[in-house]
Parts: C-alpha cells; structure tokens; sequence
C-alpha cells in the first residue's frame, strides 16, 4: 500500500507572495486551514495547512526589512479524530521576536480568530521556519501540517558564491503512520515521542529529484515531531555542512555522516559534478539511538544525476563563509554566570528543573529558570539526567555557541550559531550566549511529545536598571 522509496517526483513548496508591499514592510496573510492532501498514491490525507499547503509556503525575506504576517485560525473547532479544540501560536523559529510575537504557547488564537505577527529581520542570513506552538497541542498541530520555511538572506549570504535560486532548495523532513483510510495513524505511545513508517521530504514518501551536475544547497530542517536522523550519502562522498541554526558557519565542515535533532536547520552542500550523468546517489539515514525504526526509515531521498547542462554561476564553497559572526567569538570566560537546566522525568512528566509549563501557568507566569539582564552573557549547563532519551532544547530568543559536551569540543557540524542543540543520554551540554532584548521566552525540548508533557519553561530578560 504504501510507495515504494524514490518512485514519486520532488517538489518544492510554493513562495508566499505578500499581499502588500511598502518601503520598510511586507504584509502577508496566512489561513490556517483543513485540506485533503494527497501523500500517499490512491489515498487521501485529512491535514491542516498554512493556506491549506503542506508544508505550508516558504518565505523569503532580506535583512532589514520587516515582515507582517497575518494569522488567521480557519480550523475547526475540533481535530477530526483526537477532538481537541485546535487553538494556535505562530512560532517563527530562529527569530528574536518580540515577546507578544514569539509565538508564546499559552498566547492562543482560537478557531474563527486571527493574530497579526511582527518580525523584525533584523539577524543574519539563516533558515527559519514558522510552526504552530499551541500549548499542549503543539505536536499533532506540526504534525497535521502546521510546519514551513522562512528564509532571511543578508548582504553576505548574497555575495557568497554559495548556490543561490533555483539551487538553493528547501527540505522539510518529517514522518507519519497513515490509517488505511488515509487519514494519520496517532501512534501516541505514552508521552515519549511519536514515530512514523514513512519519511516525508517536502511533504512527499521518498522523493526522487532531478539534479545536474553541480552543486545544490540544500535547507535540512528537521520537522519531525519526535524522529532524529544520521543523515549520509550512499556513494560515501561528503556532505559539506556550510550552515546551522543561526545562519553560516565560520567555514564549512566536510562530514560523512551527521546527526540532526528536531527543529535544528543544517545548510548542506552536495556536490553532483562528482557522478556521471545517470547515476542515482540516495540520501541515507541511520538512525541515531532512542528512535523507533521501521523497515524504510532509514532511507530519505534520491537524487537522479540527469544533466550536464547547468547554470555555472555560485558553484563554489568558499574556505570562509561569516568568520565574524560575534556568536562564534563568545567564551565561557565571557559569561557573568553559569545556570544549570536539568532535564529530568519526574511523575511520568518531562521536567526543566522539576518544572513543567503548567507550574509556569500556575505562578501567574512568575517562575523563571533564569534572569539575565540585558546584555548579559551566560553560560547554560544542560544536564540530561532522565534515562534513555535524547532532548534537542531550543532556548527561544538567542544565538548561542556550543562549547563543549560532556567536556568534550562540539561535534564538526555543530561549529556554527545554533537555537537548538541535541542533549543525548546522560550528557552535559554547555552553550553560551549573549542576551538582548527583554522580556519572557521559552525553552523547552523540541520533541513536540515532550514539549505538549511538558518539558518546557521559561526565562526572563530584564533590563540593566532593575
Ligand atoms: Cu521551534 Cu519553541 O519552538
Ligand atoms: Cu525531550
């Protein structure tokens, strides 16, 4: 019933087009709405999409200018087959917004409402993407489609002769289990993840993409709810990861195989003028521990060597891509403190400190794990204590540089600015980073099972003065 791996063609989301244009801002206006999608061959999928497309549209914004977007909650008053009501709250990840924009879980737009979102865009060149953060939804949400791209291009990233346009291709990994009727198959074991038998790129089982040859680069986001991956190409070449969560690397790093959590974006290069025309190179993944694998999980997509003909131009890696990025320059020497985040299961809940989101509520959203004030710069130690599970933690809010794991350097394509960093089994995790701006933000895990139960909490930025 289901397809076979890399029978079915590639394709790429649409660009959203704003509805309105003026000299600072681009207005954009985004229903949330049900769709019956067609994913697997003969069957059809009941999903909610950002203007009924799964994953929802891709937006492309440069430095400096500022983005609204308008959130309009078209879904309906109950999910079809887990009957919660589906409020929403736009996230946009990789973003320092505002406080009333970030997307906080408890700040909800109900079915029939809207909420209009204010993005500054004022970081460096990175791929962001926007994801429902509803509380306690935000799993089946993302998983019912509520999950896309935004890219932010800046002067160097355009100036770089890294693949622009038509080579500079996005990919939303995720996975799901499909009923026989075609709706998804709700696999909730407990509340430690929720796991797929189909690998969806770009909403489609195993894609198959015409390349030429040359080089693409490609926007890895991992969408999954609960899935990580140990991404490797089949011909043993290399994957040159040239970008992390906060944008480009300082220099690019040549790797077999790497390993991304949910929510973390890699930029990678694949250089296809290394095979001759008719060749197929696959996209592997082996899977890193603590996942549930099925018989096709560990494949992902297909690339078709078919062209010799190609547009020439940005086809390089350059040696050094943003060796300035004030992020990668941060030591632990700079930090005015170090806090300690520990991750632990406690009443079968997933706890930040032995706190969860609803303590967060219940002290009138008092309770903080942290208070830096304006300008500070942190150490965090991330602790995993809570038994055979991996969390990716997401500090809302900041760039931050992984300093070391477990006390030893990051792994090679984890050297660039990141928002999320993976926390494996019993390891200590160390970031440091910079914080500006004010107000209350989220961090949570990004295992959107743990996140919903209830693995997240908060921080609050306060200015100097106080
Ligand atoms: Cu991508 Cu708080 O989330
Ligand atoms: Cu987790």
């Amino acid at each position: 019933r289901l397809p076979k791996p890399f029978t079915l063609p590639f394709r790429v989301p649409p660009v959203l087009t704003p509805t309105r244009v003026d000299a600072t801002t681009d207005y954009y206006k985004v229903y949330m709405k049900p769709v019956m999608a067609d994913v697997v061959p003969g069957l059809k999928t009941p999903l909610w999409g950002y203007n009924g497309i799964v994953p929802g549209p891709t937006v492309r914004v440069e430095q400096g200018r500022r983005t609204v977007m308008r959130q309009v909650n078209n879904l309906p008053a109950k999910h079809p087959v887990l009957s919660y009501t589906p409020w929403t709250s736009v996230h946009l990840h990789g973003s320092p917004s505002a406080p009333e924009y970030d997307g906080y879980a408890s700040d909800i737009t109900n079915p029939g409402q809207y909420k209009d979102y204010v993005y500054p865009n004022t970081p460096t060149a990175r791929t962001l993407w926007y994801h429902d953060h509803g509380l306690h939804h935000t799993a089946e949400n993302v998983q019912m489609g509520l999950a896309a791209q935004y890219l932010l291009s800046d002067p160097l990233e355009a100036s770089l002769p890294i693949p622009h346009g038509a080579y500079d291709i996005p990919l939303v990994v995720g996975d799901a289990m499909f009923a026989t009727d075609g709706s998804l198959f709700w696999d909730n074991h407990d509340e430690s993840g929720m796991y797929g038998d189909v690998i969806l790129v770009n909403g489609v089982p195993w894609p198959v993409m015409k390349v030429a040859r040359r080089k693409y680069r490609f926007r890895l986001l991992n969408a999954s709810v609960s899935r990580s991956y140990q991404w490797s190409l089949d011909s043993g070449e290399p994957l040159i990861v040239i970008g992390t969560d906060g944008g480009l690397m300082p220099a690019p790093q040549r790797v077999r195989s790497f390993r991304q959590g949910m929510a973390e974006r890699y930029e990678v290069v694949i250089d296809f003028s290394r095979y001759p025309v008719g060749r197929r190179v696959v996209l592997n993944n082996t899977s890193p521990k603590n996942n549930v694998d099925y018989t096709n999980t560990n494949k992902v997509m297909a690339f078709d060597v078919v062209a010799d003909d190609f547009d020439p131009a940005d086809n390089t890696v350059p040696d050094q891509l943003n060796p300035t990025n004030p992020v990668m320059a941060l030591t632990a020497a700079d930090a005015v403190r170090t806090r300690r985040l520990d991750l632990v299961r406690k009443n079968s809940m997933w706890t930040i400190n032995g706190h969860t989101w609803d303590d967060v509520v219940r002290s009138g959203f008092s309770l903080v794990e942290g208070d830096p004030r304006e300008g500070d710069v942190e150490v965090w130690e991330i602790r995993n204590a809570s038994g055979g599970w991996f969390h990716p933690v997401h500090i809302h809010l900041v760039d931050f540089r992984v300093l070391d794991r477990n006390g030893k350097p990051p792994m090679p394509h984890e050297l660039g600015p990141k928002d999320v960093v993976y926390v494996g089994e019993n390891e200590l995790v160390r970031v440091v980073m910079r914080f500006e701006g004010r107000g209350k933000y989220m961090i949570h895990c990004h295992n959107l099972v743990h996140e919903d139960h209830d693995m997240m909490s908060q921080f609050e930025v306060r200015a100097d003065e106080e």
